[in-house]
């Protein structure tokens, strides 16, 4: 049955509050868990759908996984050669981190394999990931670029030496797996800084990877030690949080050990520009990565040109920070943000149009937008219907837009929301949005 949010109008956002762990490194753990050699203690997983699509995924390929139990998963690692066939296509589900990973992870096997998604990932482009894999010796082919993914045991890697056409850590981190399985030390030059959770956890797990500038390196044939990975909040989770308490008078919220990898970070830089007030409290260090406690104020916020080198930085949470435009004085623009086309909808036309449906006019652009916000305290959204286009993102930040509508947001298509966040519509209303499920 199809689910949806209606979130009334006002409120705020009051307490203290823990959002589920980073997606981006519990795929990560799971996948070098499974191709280490011992046995990894995973804490802090996250349990959605996304999460849970790689977990299957390496049960089906002959690892033993427990959990997960209370965000606790056991992975017993089978070593760097110790994957086995498949016996049916491999479902990614809604995770392109998931199959993009795999992509790299899987060229290097001695089976084949195949893997497929669901409606939205199926539409998303797979040959900036096969196209580098393809010049390593991977015999990998792709339905005109998209999903299903076929790989075929190939004869054997050699490395190669890529500069990233586009900033993708998803991308770079296919191309450093598939590295560990290749003759030689596979280089990749990223265009601009990507979330280096791979390059880390790699290190964590015993490999030596070299970093120099834009460039990231990784010698084949290397083993992975089992280690404990304790992961964080999801920072890209906290992100609707930290818009919400910004735009509702009267928030004051903290959210707890939230991973704030510089790679990560760019939307802290870009809501302090605006204006936020946010703290950054407790700074600490947890299984390899920088993880801290935010406090978030309600703050008047106005609107800015967003550097493009922050893009790549913030990439997760432009829908979030376009409904914080909404509500900052003036113009904010964002460009070279084409990535976002691609996304698990086009997120540039999905919030125009969910934004327009709120009666809110805003100027998408090829690569960007551009927001006149409406500052001050007033409402600036009128209720209605949106369609949350089979993303995840877009549900979240449309149910946010709430704290400053003159009446109620009715959000269809939420069941999405648990790729990356169950728990979602419990911990909105426990920090004070007026939020209710209907149709579970
Ligand atoms: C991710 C990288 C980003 C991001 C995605 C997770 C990752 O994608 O949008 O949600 O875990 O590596 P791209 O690398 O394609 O930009």
């Amino acid at each position: 049955m199809s689910r949806s949010f209606r979130v009334g109008p006002g409120g705020r956002l009051v307490g203290r509050i823990r959002v589920p762990g980073d997606k981006s490194i519990s795929h990560r753990a799971l996948m070098l868990g499974a191709i280490a050699e011992g046995t990894t203690k995973v804490s802090g997983f996250l349990t959605g759908a996304d999460a849970i699509s790689t977990m299957n995924v390496f049960r089906a390929l002959g690892v033993e996984i427990d959990g997960p139990h209370e965000a606790r998963v056991v992975v017993h690692g089978v070593g760097l050669h110790g994957l086995r066939a498949p016996a049916a296509p491999l479902d990614c589900g809604n995770a392109g981190t998931a199959m993009r990973l795999l992509m790299g992870l899987l060229a290097g096997q001695r089976f084949e394999s195949t893997l497929i998604g669901d409606e939205s990932l199926s539409r998303r482009p797979m040959r900036r990931v096969a196209e580098p894999l393809q010049a390593m010796g991977a015999r990998i082919e792709t339905n005109d670029g998209l999903p299903p993914v076929r790989i075929r045991p190939s004869p054997g890697l050699r490395a190669i030496r890529y500069e990233l056409p586009v900033a993708s850590a998803q991308l770079k981190s296919a191309l450093l797996l598939a590295g560990l399985y290749a003759q030689g030390e596979t280089v990749v030059v990223e265009p601009a800084p990507t979330r280096d959770h791979t390059e880390r956890m790699l290190r964590g797990f015993g490999v030596d990877v070299r970093s120099e500038g834009r460039v990231v390196a990784v010698r084949g044939g290397q083993t992975l030690r089992a280690a404990a990975v304790d992961v964080p909040a999801d920072l890209s989770s906290a992100a609707f949080f930290l818009v919400g308490a910004s735009i509702a008078p009267g928030s004051d919220l903290t959210l707890e050990h939230v991973g704030l990898n510089p790679t990560r970070t760019g939307c802290l830089e870009i809501l302090r520009r605006m204006g936020a007030d946010i703290e950054i409290l407790a700074a600490r260090e947890a299984g390899g990565e920088p993880v801290a406690d935010l406090r978030v104020r309600a703050a008047p916020l106005r609107g800015i040109d967003v550097p493009p080198e922050l893009v790549p930085l913030a990439i997760d949470e432009f829908p979030a920070l376009f409904v914080a435009a909404c509500c900052a004085e003036g113009r904010t623009t964002v460009r070279g943000a084409h990535e976002l086309r691609v996304k698990e909808s086009d997120r540039i036309a999905t919030m125009a149009e969910g934004l327009a449906k709120l009666g809110f006019e805003t100027r998408p652009t090829d690569d960007g937008i551009v927001i006149d916000g409406r500052g001050g305290d007033d409402a600036v959204f009128r209720g209605g219907r949106v369609h949350a286009h089979h993303d995840h993102r877009i549900a979240m930040s449309l149910s946010m837009a709430a704290l400053r509508a003159s009446g109620p947001i009715e959000v269809d298509d939420t069941r999405i929301v648990d790729t990356s966040f169950p728990g979602f519509v419990a911990l909105a209303r426990d920090a004070g949005l007026d939020i209710e499920e209907r149709g579970a």
